[in-house]
């Protein structure tokens, strides 16, 4: 640093490097002091118009009332609001017309099963398996084999009223022997593979009409109409196909209540209402039954 200021009328500080590098002393330019001047009162209008400062629990919530969620719930509501009208034809279509209509109607059939794989697995999935695939002791839905029926309406019966399935334990009667459910239960096994003639379970023959068990499951171990019995000539178990599990839905009975309550080892099978469980039921019934329908429906 020199002591002489070689350039004492120029306004330096009298700051100089190097023979002749000095530090002036001019004012910032006007509009960068008010640029800056300006980030001073922006900051202040921030800090009190937003969320800005922590407190020990909490923080400032500014004068806007701005919250991130609720800026999220502003614009979901844009985005239902434009759904809604989009799908406005469509949703009066579903609440106007029967399911057997809505499935003559090839758009509108793939608007309600888009429209229904939410609801479905919100309400049904947890027992019936996310596409209707079925779980132990709930029944495929996915197939075209029904205890209650695969027509449109019944399916939409179904759901909007709930199922409950009843067999009495030991045959209609309850009068058959273990020795005669153990024949019986060979019996169906020999249903389920084509081969009920076979003299071998002509025993267990005699003991389906001596329980009665055609009262439900038809003369030949097909129902005659889909009330609830399960068919028995088919591969298909809604419970389980192992003459232990078979001899145990024989025994015990389906659904079998002693004094209000459901005798041991019996098979729970007890289809919900919806009618009252789901929201905007009339649509969302017939939504599901299209649904449902469209997963292996016919008979
Ligand atoms: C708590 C478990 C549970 C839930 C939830 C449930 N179901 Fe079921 N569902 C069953 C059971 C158990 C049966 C069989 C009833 C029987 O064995 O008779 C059944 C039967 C059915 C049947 C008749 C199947 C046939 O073979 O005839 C349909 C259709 C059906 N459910 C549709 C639905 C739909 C659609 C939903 C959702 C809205 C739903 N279920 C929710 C347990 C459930
Ligand atoms: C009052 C009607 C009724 C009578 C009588 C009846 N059943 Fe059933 N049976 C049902 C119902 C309902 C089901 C269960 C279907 C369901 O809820 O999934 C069933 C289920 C079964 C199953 C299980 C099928 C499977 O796929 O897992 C077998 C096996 C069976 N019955 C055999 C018999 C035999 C053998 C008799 C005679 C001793 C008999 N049932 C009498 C109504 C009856």
């Amino acid at each position: 640093m020199a002591h002489h200021n070689p350039w004492p009328d120029e306004g330096n500080t009298g700051h100089i490097w190097d023979e002749d590098l000095r530090e002036l002393d001019n004012p910032p330019p006007l509009w960068w002091m008010l640029s800056f001047y300006a980030g001073f009162v922006m900051i202040i209008f921030y800090a009190l118009y937003y969320p800005t400062i922590p407190l020990e629990n909490s923080h400032t919530k500014g004068l806007a009332g701005w919250t991130q969620v609720g800026e999220y719930h502003e614009d979901y509501k844009v985005l239902k609001d434009w759904r809604k009208k989009k799908f406005a034809d469509q949703e009066e279509k579903l609440a106007a017309l029967s399911v057997d209509q809505i499935l003559k109607d090839k758009d509108l059939t793939t608007y309600a099963v888009k429209t229904s794989k939410m609801l479905f697995g919100d309400y049904c999935a947890a027992c019936h398996g996310a596409g209707g695939q079925g779980n132990p002791d709930f029944p495929v839905l996915a197939d075209d084999d029904w205890l209650w029926g695969g027509k449109p309406a019944q399916i939409q019966a179904t759901i909007t009223n709930g199922r409950i399935g009843n067999m009495p334990a030991k045959g209609m009667m309850g009068n058959l022997t273990d020795e005669d459910i153990n024949h019986v239960a060979d019996y169906v096994i020999a249903l389920s593979n084509g081969k009920g003639n076979d003299p071998s379970v002509a025993a267990g023959k005699a003991v389906y009409t001596k329980g009665m068990c055609f009262a439900c499951h038809g003369p030949a171990g097909k129902p005659l109409a889909p009330a609830g019995a399960a068919n028995l000539t088919d591969h298909i178990w809604r419970f389980a196909g192992d003459k232990d599990d078979i001899i145990r839905t024989i025994k015990y009975g389906v659904n079998v209540k002693k004094n209000g309550e459901l005798i041991p080892h019996t098979r729970n099978a007890v289809m919900p209402a919806f009618k009252e469980r789901l929201p905007n039921p009339e649509v969302n019934i017939k939504r599901l039954a299209v649904y449902v329908y469209s997963l292996g429906g016919g008979q």
